[in-house]
């Protein structure tokens, strides 16, 4: 998308109101970083998380919530950098892997995360199933939010040749217009095990939610649980 920087899609503004608009409301079956939506229930249970993270915004309101501290970030690009340590539960949830727009780039997270896998751990993908390649033209305006006095509109576009999807929330309100842009490679889950596959790992469970749903024909998204492929 002309004009976008990953790090705005995630920067101060957005950052603010993530926890208010972004979650799913699944969080707590499922107890990287973002404000810690999932890394600090999960620090809560008892669980040592640390985190890889991009966005300083995002970092930033994770530290200002109650045991934010107590998370170890590594800031840098999730598909290059290293903690130094292995784990028994890597985790990319929430679309974050549609936040790398290159298959390159996501090819290159999945070999980041097996390199990051101690012995018997996994690597944990949730991901929608992409649905703006069936919409006409590929293109679509959806009312995400309409009250009286505010709607919030999604506007997208999507590019069959890159599989990156343009999305811009656009908020209009008496406070005036706010554009939260986005953009993201979409990916159906056979492609993500072949890029599993490159990376030394295989499938070893797929649900369609969070509550072991079965994953079908009609999953809205899959949450992708992989191994290394030798054990
Ligand atoms: C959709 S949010 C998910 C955050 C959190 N895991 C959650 O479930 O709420 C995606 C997060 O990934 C971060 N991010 C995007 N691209 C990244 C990259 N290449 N490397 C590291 N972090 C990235 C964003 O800044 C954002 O915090």
């Amino acid at each position: 998308m002309e004009g976008f920087d990953p790090r705005t899609s995630f920067g101060s503004e957005i950052s603010k109101r993530y926890d208010a608009g972004g979650g799913l409301g699944d969080e707590a079956e499922t107890v990287a970083v973002g404000t810690g939506r999932i890394a600090l229930p999960l620090t809560r249970a008892g669980v040592r998380v640390d985190g890889i993270e991009l966005s300083q915004d995002m970092v930033d309101r994770m530290r200002e919530k109650p045991g934010g501290d107590a998370i170890d970030v590594t800031m840098g690009d999730m598909s290059r950098v290293t903690t130094g340590c292995r784990y028994g539960l890597v985790y990319l949830v929430f679309n974050t892997i549609g936040n790398l727009l290159t298959q390159d780039d996501q090819v290159r997270c999945f070999q980041n995360a097996a390199r990051h896998l101690a012995p018997g751990g996994v690597f944990v993908v949730e991901c929608r199933i992409p649905a703006a390649p069936e919409r006409p033209y590929r293109q679509f305006v959806d009312a995400e939010q309409v009250a009286a006095d505010a709607v919030t509109l999604g506007v997208g576009q999507y590019d069959p040749v890159t599989q990156v999807l343009d999305l811009n929330h656009v908020s209009i309100s008496a406070d005036g217009i706010l554009l939260m842009p986005i953009s993201l490679r979409l990916a159906h889950p056979p492609e993500f095990d072949l890029m599993a596959r490159i990376a030394g790992l295989r499938l070893r469970d797929r649900w369609g939610g969070w509550n072991a749903e079965p994953y079908t024909a009609t999953s809205w998204r899959h949450i992708s649980v992989y191994e290394p492929a030798g054990e």
